[in-house]
């Protein structure tokens, strides 16, 4: 039984007002012609609709035009707290909300193009503070809480945060390496710091202040910024296979195919209610937890607890959820706990389920047909992307084991290394035409870094596919050293550099090992000191230690001592030797390889 009464009201009295106009039945249909242009004004502009000179606000898109309108009661956001607690605030709370917390940021010296990281659990502040600094046209950013003292400050330090918004207990380990963050002046704890001994508050002590305190005083009042379509809006960072993070920059444009693509690939309407299960320190959490679906309206569930197969049943029965974004790992976890625990709840409610993030194999995609009568939709797209690239729609039927078809506007394309068009069924690697809304505009201070995305007029995603002769794609791997595991992307330079730092390390190399729930685990092969023993004990400490330092995602499941490391002559560490002999593989070509 559900126990959620949604406030769907105001939906039922503006049916005229919600139904989707052009919710396309037929792909063909809607990607013939197609031109971004032509949909500029499903969102709202400051002035008129332009996606190269325009103005036009994210955040306001998002939830205020809602607030202003007759959505000012629909709720936007169902969270569920791990212990149970429910809050839900409508478009007009979020609105005054995130227009206090914009108030609060201007009183605390932030401006247009400051950085604001946002270091949180799951709490309803993650979609306060975030629309709150877009509003102000200040970047917002978004932290993975599972990370530790070195990955927050390879991010901050890089982007020069000027803020940051945590708790008292994450707070504990940017303290560790805040001397290392000059450009950091503000730290806010959405708990209330317990009081300080001395004289003065904890403002003059530390630099810290409480979120609670400053959003009582401030005003719900705000003068959204009229930002510019190229503005950045938000950054987040993300792994190459060499060196660290990369800051990539995402524009307000970005709304314009965050929206479309929440309409016509998730189908969103009014009288859905939206459970992305991703986190909101990936992109898919800011893009397709908050920007899009908030940008048609829908009613978002947002929940705060671990994986657990019993209880995301029991959240979608309860919410009564109509469509489902997930990950693939999380698919296979759900598999894994059998189909009994899914037959024990009433999901009828589900309408359209959707996976992003890795490769989603049929067998869980005949496995989803099975649990829940609905094939998932497999999504692909990448941090850089900043929305849906390639996908199967719910207007058409889904090919086992494709990531499906460009969006209307996306071109994309399989070429050899020398940038020449491969044939279908050809593997090789997937390109795109460089301008489709949503893409990045730069990488935070690293020009060189942005450049070398670019080759021939593509934009190259790092990925190897091939496309068949109906179009479709099809993910072959990675063209680099990347990592997915459980979805998430790991540079192994960072874990390389975590590695090192342990005392008994001399030198690592870390790759992805298959693995059948994860997609890929982390492998470490180390080169101890001298001086140190290889044991089990050792290998727990070695990874304990990455696991707090870098992150808890981030740390190798596997580690395997060796003598030696393949390498080049000026010394690389040859990743793709480590993997093959991993895999029992033919090495390929070891000429550069060290004697
Ligand atoms: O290798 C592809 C894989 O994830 C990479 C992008 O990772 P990230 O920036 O973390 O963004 C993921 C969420 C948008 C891609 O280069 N990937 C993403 N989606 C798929 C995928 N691999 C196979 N199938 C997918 N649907």
């Amino acid at each position: 039984m559900a126990e959620v009464e949604h406030n769907f009201e105001e939906v039922k009295k503006n049916a005229g007002a919600f139904k989707l106009p052009a919710n396309f039945k037929d792909y063909g249909e809607a990607g013939k012609g197609f031109k971004w242009e032509d949909h500029l004004k499903e969102v709202e502009w400051f002035g008129a609709p332009d996606l190269k000179n325009g103005s036009i606000n994210a955040a306001y898109n998002a939830v205020d035009r809602h607030a202003k309108g007759w959505r000012a009661n629909k709720i936007a956001l169902y969270y569920e707290a791990a212990d149970g607690r429910v809050e839900k605030y409508s478009y007009a709370e979020l609105s005054a909300l995130s227009n206090k917390f914009a108030n609060v940021l201007h009183k605390l010296g932030i401006r247009k193009g400051d950085r604001v990281f946002i270091f949180l659990p799951r709490v309803p502040q993650v979609y306060v503070c975030f629309l709150g600094a877009l509003k102000l046209g200040a970047i917002a950013s978004t932290l993975f809480s599972a990370f530790g003292p070195e990955a927050l400050r390879d991010r901050l330090a890089n982007s020069e945060a000027k803020m940051l918004v945590t708790t008292l207990d994450l707070k504990k380990r940017v303290d560790e390496v805040r001397a290392e963050l000059p450009a950091l002046s503000c730290v806010m704890t959405i708990d209330k710091p317990k009081p300080v001994a001395q004289e003065g508050s904890y403002e003059d002590s530390e630099g810290q202040v409480s979120y609670e305190d400053e959003m009582a005083s401030a005003s719900s009042e705000f003068s959204i910024a009229k930002t510019g379509v190229n503005d950045p809006s938000f950054l987040l960072y993300t792994s190459g296979s060499t060196g660290k993070p990369k800051g990539v920059v995402h524009r307000h444009g970005g709304i314009v195919q965050q929206h479309l693509t929440s309409k016509w690939v998730l189908d969103l309407h009014d009288e859905d209610v939206y459970w992305c299960t991703a986190d909101h320190g990936w992109v898919t959490g800011i893009a397709y937890n908050l920007l899009g679906p908030l940008s048609v309206g829908a009613t978002c569930v947002f929940y705060d607890g671990r994986f657990d197969a019993e209880t995301w049943y029991k959240i979608i029965e309860k919410y009564r959820v109509t469509v489902w974004y997930t990950a693939p790992t999380a698919i296979r976890m759900l598999m894994k706990s059998g189909d009994e625990l899914a037959r024990e709840r009433d999901l009828s409610s589900l309408r359209h389920i959707y996976s992003v993030g890795e490769p989603l194999n049929p067998e869980a995609i005949r496995w989803g047909m099975k649990a829940f009568g609905l094939p998932f939709h497999d999504t692909w797209w990448q941090t850089e992307g900043g929305a849906m690239l390639i996908t199967n729609f719910p207007s058409v039927p889904v090919r086992l084991g494709s990531m499906g078809l460009p969006f209307p506007g996306v071109q994309a394309g399989i070429v050899d290394d020398e940038g020449n068009e491969l044939q279908p069924y050809k593997e090789g690697n997937l390109v795109l035409r460089p301008g489709w809304p949503a893409m990045m505009t730069s990488i935070w201070g690293d020009q060189a870094r942005f450049d070398a995305y670019f080759k021939n007029g593509w934009y190259l995603t790092g990925d190897k596919a091939m496309r068949d002769k109906d179009g479709y794609y099809w993910f072959i791997g990675r063209a680099d050293d990347v990592i997915k595991t459980a979805g998430e992307r790991v540079g192994p330079f960072e874990v390389e550099s975590a590695l090192v730092e342990h005392p008994a390390v001399a030198e690592a190399g870390v790759i992805g090992k298959p693995d059948a729930l994860r997609g890929e685990i982390i492998k470490a092969f180390i080169v101890l000191r001298a001086g140190f023993k290889a044991s089990d004990e050792l290998k727990e400490e070695i990874s304990k230690f990455v696991k707090t330092r870098l992150s808890a995602h981030e740390y190798p499941r596997e580690i395997e001592f060796t003598e030696k490391l393949p390498k080049t002559r000026s010394g690389k560490i040859m990743r793709r030797v480590l993997r093959a002999k991993e895999m029992g593989l033919p090495t390929g070509d070891l000429s550069t390889l060290e004697d």
